[in-house]
């Protein structure tokens, strides 16, 4: 089988759930993003750079996620991603379309094997990049729980063209879909929810500073600052008003196709798992917030579900 076509990048995420927006304050005042856009029930916050939004909050009667936010370079590799989903059984919500949403553009969405929404789209509204020190600048990954962690990645490397960056243990996968180590990373849990969504720093000095944003205005990190092993990124994490898992990282290792091997990364090993050790192992508390609600996704968008349960 010739190589898959490759996701582009990573934009962002849209997070669904009870008062959402009630939280957009969060946001603007501590974590550093900026309202972009809002409409009845739906925030879309920005950050520093052209992305029209990195993070949204969308109110809802469930905690989860809305769509992870991707991008394809144009319309061509957005129709050749399309045509892979459709040859590899994804389950595909429609041929590629133009966009009537805010970020507008043209693309498609499917569901992955947990029923999450992954929605893809060329030729977004951009947005003038901002020269603001110490805020976030992308969303530099998405961190998914899943109960057949084989079977998650095996849709995410066949239908989506990512590839293994690491491994820690038998316990997570981290995979690319472009030079940054990972924009996806997957761990082995009992049911789908959200992990943590991390934002990038642009330097280690600003990532400092935006914990010290958050510690000025009494929200100290849940775990961190350390350094990651795997990726070898500084974290510092946090809870969000909504109970969200998110993070703050800076630096993170960027990938050499031609000489990149994957490894697998041993747990019980305090320094590989924390560079600096200055993090420690994630306390109970902080297991239990990143494993997080049960996120139902949306069965009710799969092709057939209808036909299905009528049979
Ligand atoms: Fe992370």
């Amino acid at each position: 089988m010739s190589d898959p076509v490759r996701t582009g990048s990573l934009r962002g995420i849209m997070m669904r759930g009870p008062g959402l927006t009630a939280t957009l304050p969060f946001y603007e005042d501590m974590w550093g993003l900026k309202l972009a856009h809002a409409e009845e029930g739906v925030a879309y916050l920005r950050g520093t750079g052209e992305e029209p939004f990195l993070y949204g909050l969308r109110d809802d009667s469930v905690f989860g996620i809305d769509y992870v936010h991707f991008a394809m370079p144009d319309r061509a590799s957005m129709d050749a991603l399309h045509a892979q989903c459709m040859a590899r059984g994804a389950d595909v919500l429609g041929a590629p379309a133009a966009f009537e949403d805010w970020a507008g553009g043209y693309g498609f969405e499917i569901l992955d094997p947990d029923l999450r929404r992954l929605r893809f789209r060329t030729e977004a509204r951009r947005l003038e990049a901002e020269d603001d020190w110490a805020k976030p600048k992308k969303v530099s990954h998405v961190v998914l729980n899943t109960p057949d962690m084989e079977e998650t990645q095996d849709f995410y490397e066949r239908v989506l063209g990512f590839r293994v960056s690491d491994y820690s243990a038998d316990q997570m996968v981290f995979l690319r879909c472009n030079t940054d180590h990972h924009s996806i990373a997957l761990v082995r849990t009992h049911y789908p929810s959200v992990n943590h969504v991390a934002f990038e720093m642009p330097t280690l000095d600003e990532f400092m500073r935006g914990i010290g944003r958050m510690k000025q205005k009494g929200h100290v990190p849940t775990w961190g600052p350390g350094r990651h092993g795997p990726g070898n990124n500084p974290f510092a994490y946090f809870v969000s008003p909504s109970g969200f898992v998110i993070e703050f990282t800076s630096e993170l290792q960027q990938i050499d196709e031609t000489t990149h091997e994957a490894q697998v990364w041993p747990r019980d090993d305090p320094e590989k798992m924390d560079r600096w050790m200055t993090a420690g192992p994630p306390t109970p508390a902080q297991r239990a917030v990143m494993q997080g609600r049960p996120d139902p996704g949306f069965p009710e968008l799969k092709p057939n579900a209808r036909s299905g349960a009528a049979e």
